[in-house]
């Protein structure tokens, strides 16, 4: 039997979807094919909200959307390519924040972007403004699908993670609700 996973709080899985964008500047998005076959996709504008709850923007795709519309079910990836996180982690010989997460659920019809979405999007490329690609990217943010994510697994890497899988027992067994199971109230 495998061990069981350990979930990581949505504050932390936020914070990571953070590094992740900033050093890697997509996500991996897997949805399945018409023939059961795994797709991958890279997403750029995921954005993460409330516990569980996340949009992306669906501009572009088309294998993607076909699949979603098929069957809603997705697996999206974040990982922090970070050159000095992963230079320091290799130096003190561990990991202090996990270096990759995993986040499963479903996604919702693609439907109209709201104009608050697309201005929060918007604010996260505000650095890149007046560049040429920009309003190339980002002029016609039309729609968007609602992500429901019923589980958040950070990815381990042996004894380099183990420290982090202990940390979050240690708080989950004094009750820290910090470390809670904050997808719960989707799984319930
Ligand atoms: C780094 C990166 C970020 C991207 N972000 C988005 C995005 O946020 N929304 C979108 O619709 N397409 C985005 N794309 C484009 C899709 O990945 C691209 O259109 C892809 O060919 C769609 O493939 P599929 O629909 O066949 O899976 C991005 C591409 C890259 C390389």
């Amino acid at each position: 039997m495998t061990k069981p996973e350990r979930q990581i709080d949505w504050a932390m899985a936020r914070e990571m979807f953070r590094r992740a964008f900033r050093t890697s500047f997509h996500y991996g998005i897997a949805t399945v094919d018409e023939d059961g076959a795994p797709h991958l996709t890279p997403i750029g504008s995921v954005l993460l909200n409330d516990p569980g709850r996340g949009i992306f923007f669906d501009i572009f795709s088309s294998q993607l959307s076909q699949n979603l519309d098929r069957d809603p079910r997705v697996c999206v990836m974040a990982v922090d390519s970070g050159k000095s996180f992963w230079l320091a982690s290799l130096i003190r010989g561990r990991f202090t924040a996990p270096p990759a997460l995993r986040l499963t659920g479903t996604a919702g019809p693609r439907r109209p972007a709201t104009p608050s979405e697309q201005q929060r999007w918007l604010r996260r490329v505000r650095p890149l403004r007046r560049l040429k690609g920009h309003q190339l990217l980002w002029g016609d943010l039309t729609h968007v699908r609602d992500l429901i994510f019923h589980t958040a697994l950070p990815v381990q890497l042996g004894t380099m993670t183990s420290n982090l899988e202990t940390q979050a027992a240690a708080r989950q067994a004094e009750g820290d609700p910090a470390d809670g199971h904050p997808l719960n109230h989707h799984t319930a």
